[in-house]
């Protein structure tokens, strides 16, 4: 299979890819619906909703603190690596990623879409606008705008919650890339939230061959063209390193 996968990478125009949290995994980051993942744990409604940001933000912050702290001591893992070679080696490549936690940015990866967000950022809740800030954990909960006008509002972390809408702009490139691919990796999500998810529908209906690398099942496992059950971090290594 993996041969096969190889050549398919290797005679296509263009690739796109999309990773959600198991790409993560291996470098200590909880994924949100296996067994000791955070929606195992805690309720979204709680932590991950605008309601619950209205309700309490500083609860909401101090979640994010804790995710921030994680995440700070992760490293990017070999499955992050594989895929920034990756796209050094195929013209037209697009990662799009569901993850917040910045490690494919580390790894290197340049044509990346971040669907989601991204946990560094802050966005002020008042005027919008955006600034990074990259320590682990903030010491005032919940921050405050820096924009120096007079919106003073609360920045909330620039990520998508639930209920809340895709980047536009990021979205519209997202539906590109899957609709003009020759093959589509689907890496490390469960592959159940939308729309996320319908970019591996919209994939194959345009014609793509869907290589999905995953350990466990999953609701696309069955449509695809190959479904590759092994850790990201051991699968995707090699993949890239047959693919010279
Ligand atoms: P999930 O937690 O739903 O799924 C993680 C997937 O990774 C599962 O299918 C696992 O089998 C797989 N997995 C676990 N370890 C792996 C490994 N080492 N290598 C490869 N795969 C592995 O995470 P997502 O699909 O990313 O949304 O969740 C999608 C969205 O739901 C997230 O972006 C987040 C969450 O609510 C927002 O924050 C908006």
């Amino acid at each position: 299979m993996i041969s096969a996968i190889r050549d398919l990478i290797r005679t296509a125009r263009s690739v796109a890819v999309l990773t959600g949290a198991g790409i993560s995994a291996e470098s200590g980051i909880p994924t949100f619906r296996d067994a000791g993942g955070l929606w195992r744990n805690f309720r979204a409604e709680d932590l991950a909703t605008p309601q619950a940001f209205a309700r309490d933000p500083k609860l909401v912050w101090e979640w994010y603190n804790w995710r921030r702290s994680l995440i700070a001591q992760a490293e990017p893992n070999a499955g992050h690596y594989a895929l920034a070679e990756l796209e050094k080696r195929i013209p037209d490549f697009t990662l799009i990623t569901q993850n917040v936690d910045g490690l494919h940015d580390r790894a290197g990866s340049m044509r990346l879409l971040k669907i989601h967000g991204d946990i560094w950022t802050l966005r002020c809740t008042a005027c919008g606008c955006e600034r990074r800030d990259l320590r682990p954990s903030l010491p005032q909960l919940p921050p405050l705008c820096e924009c120096g006008g007079p919106c003073q509002g609360f920045a909330r972390p620039g990520v998508v919650w639930f209920g809340e809408g895709l980047p536009p702009a990021i979205w519209a490139k997202s539906e590109e890339a899957a609709a003009n691919a020759d093959v589509f990796l689907v890496i490390g999500t469960s592959a159940m939230v939308y729309p996320a998810a319908g970019l591996v529908h919209l994939a194959q209906a345009s014609g793509a061959k869907v290589v999905e690398v995953n350990p466990a099942e999953t609701p696309v496992s069955r449509m695809v063209a190959f479904t590759w059950r092994a850790p990201a971090a051991e699968a995707l290594p090699l993949l890239v390193n047959q693919t010279e």
